[in-house]
């Protein structure tokens, strides 16, 4: 739950204010967000940081406040796509604090990144060294590359998020000589400068293993490459994945301080290191709000629960089987629990968004119920399914709420079609 979190009057406040009200003035569903808690998560990443490079991982969730924020917090921001690009220069981010990856980046988007004067470019493929070096060369321009590499490392974490291995679609593989290949390459075109290396092993990490193994065949691979070439490169971006608590006794993960330390000494002191976290930062900022619509009583089988959301808002459980709770946030009930299942209200079984929730066994239409870690790849994978509108994102702070992404509406839906 977000710091601000707090039962007071028979009901669930977040930034202050009740979650009767939130719903009232923004409907359900909703995101919820606790702006100081981003700031504070952002904070902790960059104390663990100093004298290095926090890129917050922008897939996770992004819009133009946030891009904001990011500014005020002394954060640099990884893009993935043009779309995502866009965003940040709509919130004003300066593009030299801009990271763009991906492992088919279209000419068109590399065209207008490097006219944008982005920061670093990371390269995923030799097609795309040859593309970047005519496309900058034409402009004119020196581009800052890193190279992507994939360092042969297993994560512990759901194989649909695990990036790490040999047989990734991201970067080039260590172990195979791709990635000495890729650095050949990138140090042979003129219009290209190698500024670091880059790896990202996965998601939803919550062990150090990973992690330090990572970090040690990268900082062996940089001090060969500059051996074979004699070249200095000065930095190592050892990319996002530290995992979030989502449930009661999942497993708590390590700190930023203890991931940056662990990182630290794998590296040799004088390179400089990046990070890029997105789910650390943005997950736990926000609460998903819902508003249960029915609650059906099976005989034998047991009691469905929906609400007014669903696999449009998180995806997640029906595609990572990822696990979440939820809690009765809008009144306080003395009845006993009694395990419910939580769907959405989509056309198709697999709509869950928790299995085996214990909730007051007087749970009824009305009630609201609130999902705690909704920040991270919800918003931003959402979907219109079925014809629903995504839900707003709504900003609390010290009392007061604004709407930093405003709901979808029908219009919005209709206008694509001709
Ligand atoms: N850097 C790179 C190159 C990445 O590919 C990612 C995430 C990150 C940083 C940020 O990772 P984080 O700190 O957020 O774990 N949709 C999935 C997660 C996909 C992650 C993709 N890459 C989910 O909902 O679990």
């Amino acid at each position: 739950w977000p710091r601000s979190a707090a039962w007071t009057d028979g009901e669930l406040r977040l930034g202050g204010i009740g979650v009767r009200e939130l719903a009232a003035r923004f409907g359900t569903p909703a995101y919820v967000l606790d702006e100081e808690e981003f700031l504070a998560r952002c904070a902790l990443w960059r104390e663990a940081l100093p004298d290095g490079e926090v890129h917050y991982g922008g897939k996770a969730f992004l819009c133009p406040e946030v891009v904001r924020w990011l500014e005020a917090a002394g954060l640099c921001l990884d893009v993935c796509t043009g779309g995502e690009l866009a965003v940040a220069a709509a919130g004003g981010m300066d593009p030299a604090r801009v990271v763009f990856h991906g492992n088919n980046k279209s000419v068109a988007e590399l065209r207008r990144a490097v006219a944008w004067g982005v920061g670093c470019v990371v390269v995923d493929s030799f097609a795309e060294i040859e593309r970047l070096a005519a496309l900058a060369g034409e402009a004119g321009v020196r581009q800052r590359v890193m190279v992507r590499v994939t360092p042969g490392v297993a994560a512990h974490t759901h194989e649909f998020i695990a990036t790490g291995g040999d047989d990734s679609k991201f970067g080039f593989s260590l172990n195979a000589g791709l990635a000495a290949e890729a650095v050949r390459r990138v140090l042979a075109a003129p219009s290209l400068e190698l500024t670091g290396l880059h790896s990202h092993i996965g998601s939803q990490i919550t062990d150090l293993g990973g992690f330090t193994l990572a970090a040690r065949r990268m900082s062996g691979f940089l001090l060969a490459a500059e051996r074979e070439h004699g070249v200095t490169i000065p930095r190592l971006d050892l990319g996002g994945g530290l995992g979030i608590v989502h449930r009661p006794g999942d497993p708590v993960p390590p700190g930023p301080a203890e991931v940056v330390a662990a990182l630290r000494e794998a590296v040799p002191a004088r390179v400089r290191l990046a990070v890029e976290p997105g789910r650390s930062i943005a997950g736990p900022t926000t609460v998903a709000l819902y508003e249960v619509g029915t609650v059906k009583e099976i005989p034998g089988v047991g009691t469905y629960v929906s609400v007014d959301g669903g696999m449009s808002d998180n995806p997640r459980p029906a595609m990572y089987g990822a696990a979440y709770t939820a809690i009765l946030a809008s009144r306080l009930s003395a009845a006993p629990p009694r395990e419910v299942t939580v769907v959405g209200r989509h056309c198709e079984s697999g709509d869950v968004l928790v299995r085996g929730l214990p909730l007051p066994a007087d749970v009824r239409p009305g009630d609201l119920l609130a999902v705690p870690a909704s920040g991270a790849y919800q918003r931003s994978m959402a979907s219109n399914y079925n014809h629903v509108t995504r839900p707003p994102v709504v900003a609390v702070r010290d009392g007061s709420a604004r709407v930093i992404v405003r709901r979808e509406t029908e219009e919005d839906l209709l206008r694509l079609y001709s």
